[in-house]
Order: C-alpha cells, then sequence, then structure tokens
C-alpha cells in the first residue's frame, strides 16, 4: 500500500554520476574523505561511464585533475585541448556515445595555481569580466570535445550569457548549458577540495552565496533564465532543500540538485561507525532531494543507488 499510494519515486535515470579524472595516474586514487570515490585514470572513467550507464543512470559530470605542475594563473590547461578534462570528454563520448549525457565542469579552480574559479587582478581579486572571456574558450574546447551539456560553476555575473554565446558562435547551438544558479558558499565542499586537489587558499565568499539568503538565489535564477540557461541547478542539495523548492516552482526548466561531497562524507562516516543505515540513509537523502523538486540529482551515489532502485529497495 505504502508503495502504491508513495507520492514521490526515484528512478535510475534522475541521477546523475559527478567523476573526476587525473592526468597521469596509472591507478585510480582513492579519496581519503569521500571513501568510495576516487580520482579516475582515463581507463577506469571509461569504466565507470559504462557501468552508471547499465545500471540505468541518465548522465555523468566530468571534473578532470590536471598534473601540479601545469596550474597557472590563468587555468591555461582547462582550455587546452589535450588539458585532461578535454581529453576525458572525448575518451567517454568515444565509449559510450549518445547513450549517456556527458556533462562537464565549466570552471576555472582546479586549473588555477591559486584556487580560484576565475583570474585575479592586480589587487588579487577575481576578475568577473576577464574570467568570462577565460569561460567562453573553455565553453568551446569542452564543446570540441563532445561534451553534452556544460556546467557552469564559478558563479560569475553574465557567464551563462557568455558560454551560450561562445557556444552559438561555433555552431554548437544543440549543446546544452546547466546553470549553477543557487551555488552557496559552503563549508560542505570540504572533501571536493581533496578530490580535485585544490590549491585555494582563502574562500569563494565574493562570488558564491551567502546561505542566509533565498530572494538572492531566486534572483540569480531570474538573471540565469534571461542569458538562456537550458537547465538550472541548486547547490549544495540537503541543506537547501527550500531554496530547491522554490526554485522548481518557479521554472519551467529542469531543475538539478547536487548532492556534494560534504553531503556524500558525513553519510559515510556515519554508516562506518555503525550509527545510521547507510543504504535507507542514501535512499532518504534522495528522496528527499526529489520531493523537494529536484528533476535531476547529481550524486556520488548515482550508480549503486541506481542498482538499488532496480533491486527494489
Ligand atoms: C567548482 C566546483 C566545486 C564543486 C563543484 N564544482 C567546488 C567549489 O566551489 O569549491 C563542489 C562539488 C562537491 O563538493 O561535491 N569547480
Amino acid at each position: 500500500m505504502r508503495r502504491m499510494v508513495a507520492e514521490t519515486r526515484l528512478d535510475p535515470a534522475d541521477l546523475i554520476l559527478p567523476a573526476f579524472v587525473r592526468e597521469g595516474v596509472s591507478e585510480p586514487v582513492p579519496i581519503g574523505a569521500m571513501p568510495g570515490v576516487v580520482q579516475h585514470t582515463r581507463d577506469t572513467l571509461r569504466r565507470a561511464a559504462v557501468e552508471a550507464l547499465e545500471a540505468g543512470v541518465s548522465g555523468i559530470m566530468l571534473f578532470g585533475v590536471p598534473e601540479d605542475e601545469k596550474k597557472d594563473g590563468l587555468g591555461t590547461a582547462g582550455t587546452d585541448p589535450e588539458g585532461i578534462l578535454q581529453v576525458a570528454i572525448r575518451d567517454v563520448r568515444a565509449e559510450v556515445g549518445d547513450e549517456l549525457v556527458i556533462m562537464s565542469d565549466l570552471c576555472l579552480d582546479e586549473y588555477t595555481d591559486h584556487g580560484h574559479c576565475g583570474v585575479l587582478d592586480e589587487d588579487g581579486r577575481v576578475d568577473n569580466d576577464a574570467t568570462l572571456e577565460r569561460y567562453a574558450e573553455m565553453a568551446q574546447v569542452q564543446a570540441d570535445a563532445g561534451v553534452h551539456v556544460v556546467g557552469p560553476s564559478g558563479m560569475m555575473d553574465g557567464q551563462v550569457g557568455v558560454i551560450r554565446d561562445a557556444l552559438d558562435t561555433i555552431g554548437k547551438e544543440d549543446v546544452s548549458v546547466l546553470a549553477y544558479t543557487a551555488k552557496y558558499s559552503s563549508a560542505f565542499y570540504g572533501p571536493f577540495r581533496e578530490a580535485v586537489g585544490s590549491s585555494l587558499k582563502g574562500d569563494r565568499k565574493t562570488y558564491q552565496q551567502d546561505p542566509a539568503n533565498l530572494r538572492e538565489s531566486l534572483r540569480e535564477l531570474a538573471l540565469d533564465l534571461e542569458e538562456g540557461a537550458d537547465m538550472v541547478m541548486v547547490k549544495p542539495a540537503g541543506p537547501y532543500l527550500d531554496v530547491l523548492a522554490k526554485v522548481a516552482e518557479a521554472v519551467d526548466v529542469p531543475v538539478a540538485a547536487y548532492q556534494i561531497s560534504g553531503e556524500y562524507a558525513m553519510v559515510e562516516a556515519a554508516a562506518e561507525k555503525g550509527w545510521i543505515d547507510r543504504e535507507k540513509a542514501i535512499l532518504e537523502t534522495l528522496t528527499g532531494i526529489r520531493r523537494a523538486g529536484g528533476r535531476m540529482i547529481l550524486t556520488y551515489w548515482a550508480t549503486e543507488a541506481a542498482r538499488m532502485l532496480a533491486a527494489g529497495r
């Protein structure tokens, strides 16, 4: 009866797997604060994409981790056609074609030696408009590599419009933009910084949003839609379900939610201590996000959760 009348159902197709690929490694590198998640080699990434596809997951979001000596002030590796992310996009596209939606993180932080999401001005502040030029170029090299959806996550003002124009200019009208509309300056990104070997000192408070604000997110939403966003995202997910619900109510484009590294780490750590039932907790967090209005859910558990759902748990 409970199953029959359930108001929310999770389906493997709701899930998108975020995955890290690291340049120059021959074995996958475990991420300490994210037990079960690794920095993939090019080979194991291809395998992970196939496994996700076979489990029924609908998409994969790729993050590149370049060799340390390739980082510089401009994040040059992020726009190098032979940069790790571009290479990985081509690999995955060759492996799964159009069966799995291939998405890419469009941000400079993995590639800059200072770790910020943009380039800096003479005073060491993030230079919004100079960064937009870098993002335009990034969008084009990622599209040329074969990505289906770009995910600008740097929270620069005007990024969606600039990226949309850059894609259209090179005839990539069919590449979609998933806007990180409401991306909060969150403590829960902690484990991710290890996952991408971030060089960041300081914080991102000048460009990410204040956790205290909701109306500000709705304003960001209006701007992103005006600039041509095809899909919008709220991130993190769990602590911001009210934001997610408001955004989902307000728009008619698909709404995504990103269950981030810290959300993952908390459940894994408590489960490891035997303090919660791991599988139940995983499905409960995902159901909550779906109930709040998340059409697509980015989660590091995507493949495993898809299998759990297929098994009827
Ligand atoms: C920025 C980016 C971040 C995440 C995704 N894209 C980190 C940040 O803003 O500091 C976080 C993802 C996670 O924590 O799982 N490129």
